[in-house]
């Protein structure tokens, strides 16, 4: 049984070495690619303050985003590339951080608690193949640390799973 350690967030560059340690600890062994993207959304929702929606959008072809496993409420399902702050950064090939939602034009409102976001591409082979999503009821909850973070944790799920 995977048990995730409580870890200190006073100290974020620290708190997000952890949470790679556990996420590597967690994914080791099994290279199923949905498998890995549920249990890893599980522990970035269970060990992340403050979120209110954390989890994957997958490539479905060239131009679509198609929802995969996830933590919160129920969410939209099909999200074109360019739409939204998902589609947005798959055709930016970027991460996207968000301080307020109402402020980005065309941002998709799946629970309307969301106040600021965090998106960041997940690749293979050099191309995009989906993001991890992730929504905060707090204004400006995510900085330049949780970003960088966050694209470790990407960067493991993506080595430890068949894409
Ligand atoms: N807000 C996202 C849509 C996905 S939900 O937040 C889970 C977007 O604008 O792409």
């Amino acid at each position: 049984m995977f048990e995730a350690a409580k870890i200190d967030t006073s100290d974020k560059s620290a708190f997000y070495n952890e949470l790679a340690t556990q996420l590597e600890a967690l994914l080791h062994g099994e290279r199923n690619m949905i498998a890995n993207a549920a249990n890893t959304s599980a522990l970035i929702y269970q060990m992340l303050p403050d979120l209110n929606w954390a989890g994957f959008y997958l490539m479905q072809g060239e131009t679509e985003l198609v929802l995969g496993p996830f933590q919160g409420k129920p969410a939209c399902v099909r999200i074109p590339v360019g739409r939204g702050v998902c589609g947005s950064a798959v055709e930016r090939n970027a991460t996207i951080l968000v301080e307020d939602v109402h402020a980005f034009p065309g941002h998709i409102a799946c629970d309307a608690a969301s106040r600021s976001e965090l998106v960041v591409p997940v690749r293979h082979a050099g191309k995009v193949v989906g993001v991890i999503d992730l929504d905060s009821p707090i204004p400006a909850r995510f900085d330049a640390d949780d970003q960088q973070g966050i694209e470790a944790l990407a960067a493991i799920f993506a080595a430890a799973s068949d894409l």
